[in-house]
């Protein structure tokens, strides 16, 4: 079975002291640093802005997945793009005009990425599916770090797999909310390629350990 990639969810660092936690993962086996960029309108909680991120983007040695749970998040291509992002995740439920936002996000320079909300089914992407370069599922709601996973997750995962694989999509699957030493191989089981972990990593009493261990389940 092929290898995972992890991408540990910087808004479970420590922000007291996010350069001390930054080292940790740059040593760490992790692949990417996952980003989650919150407005409180498409998501009830504010996270970080740009401002932050352009010195976390300095520190981190690692590509940065950029999640942005926000309205109208083509009005910040540039703003991503500037901080070095190797991939930008917007999400279906904020996108009237998805496809165009894809392109945008293309053109641009970065790998695209759309993200569907637990309630929004798999069958969505079925016409965009080949212009995509990754899928990420949330196996909670987002908004906040450390919520229970929601099983009914796995069944997506398979589901999207079947998609990508009947038309012959490049695309990876990205999975993000509630990942720890429990729901990781279940995950890896049912086809991610990605997983995402905010508490799991940054809470553990060993981060480069736990990146490890959710690396070779
Ligand atoms: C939630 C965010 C997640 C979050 C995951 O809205 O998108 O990336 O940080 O945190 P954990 O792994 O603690 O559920
Ligand atoms: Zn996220």
């Amino acid at each position: 079975m092929k290898e995972i990639k992890l991408s540990p969810s910087l808004l479970s660092a420590n922000f007291a002291n996010l350069q001390d936690d930054l080292d940790k993962i740059n040593r760490s086996e992790a692949d990417w640093l996952h980003i989650d960029i919150m407005d409180g309108v498409f998501v009830p909680n504010i996270s970080f802005g740009f401002p932050v991120l352009k010195y976390v983007a300095k520190l981190s040695k690692k590509p940065l997945d950029v999640h942005l749970m926000i309205v109208q998040p083509e009005k910040f291509i540039t703003e991503v793009k500037e901080l070095g992002t190797m991939l930008m995740n917007v999400h279906y439920e904020a996108c009237t005009h998805l496809h165009r936002v894809v392109q945008q996000i293309k053109a641009a320079g970065m790998q695209a990425g759309v993200t569907l909300n637990p309630a929004t089914p798999v069958c969505m992407l079925a016409d965009i599916i080949e212009e995509l370069d990754l899928v990420l599922l949330m196996s909670v709601n987002p908004g906040f770090g450390g919520q229970k996973f929601i099983p009914h997750t796995l069944q997506k995962v398979s589901e999207l797999r079947e998609l990508i694989e009947r038309t012959h999509s490049h695309a990876l699957i990205e999975v993000d909310g509630g990942v720890n030493l429990e729901t990781a191989p279940l995950l890896k089981q049912a086809g991610a390629d990605v997983l995402v972990a905010g508490n799991a990593v940054f809470k553990a009493p060993d981060m480069i350990e736990m990146v490890h261990q959710l690396k070779n389940i």
